[in-house]
């Protein structure tokens, strides 16, 4: 009887970690799967940021960022904002590797698409507009320590 107490100890740890296990692997979204989910086209990813050398698109993009995006996104970009509380699906972090490993290309059509309940912003700003939030995007990643 005492032995088969402890196989059970034992089988109910096992299966804790399995399912445990499932459900953080279940949490962390490959690129290849972020793009399935999105959708987001393949041919996204070679559309060339017109912006990406204009040093003062990513502080125009700020202004933009903060008055519309940072009620979801958080003012510092990581998912936080105070609508972020009542939404199923969280704001995507724009700190973190699912958005900073994506092309300008891929981030400029998500924004431009939306995926509910994130708004399509093609209609709601200009091409020049979403460019310059994509160049806003890129000075949150955060910054490697140097050597
Ligand atoms: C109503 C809340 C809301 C607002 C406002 C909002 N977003 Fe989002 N955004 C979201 C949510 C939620 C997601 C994640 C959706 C998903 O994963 O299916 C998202 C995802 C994104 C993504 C995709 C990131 C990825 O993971 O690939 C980008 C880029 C983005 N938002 C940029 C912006 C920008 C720029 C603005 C302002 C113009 C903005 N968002 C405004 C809610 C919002």
């Amino acid at each position: 009887m005492k032995l088969f107490k402890n196989q059970l100890k034992i089988f109910s740890c096992l299966s804790f970690l399995l399912i445990s296990g499932g459900v953080v692997k279940a949490q962390k979204e490959t690129m290849e799967q972020h793009k399935r989910r999105w959708d987001t086209p393949a041919w996204t990813d070679t559309i060339k940021n017109p912006l990406a050398h204009v040093a003062a698109a990513a502080d125009s993009g700020k202004v933009t960022y903060l008055k519309i995006c940072s009620v979801c996104h958080g003012n510092g970009g990581k998912g936080d904002g105070v609508a972020a509380a009542g939404l199923a699906i969280k704001p995507a972090n724009h700190t973190g590797p699912n958005v900073q490993l994506q092309t300008d290309g891929s981030l400029f059509y998500e924004l431009s698409n939306g995926h509910a309940p994130m708004p399509a912003y093609k209609t709601i700003l200009t091409e020049k507009q979403r460019w310059q939030l994509i160049c806003f995007i890129r000075t949150l990643k955060p910054k490697t320590k140097e050597k």
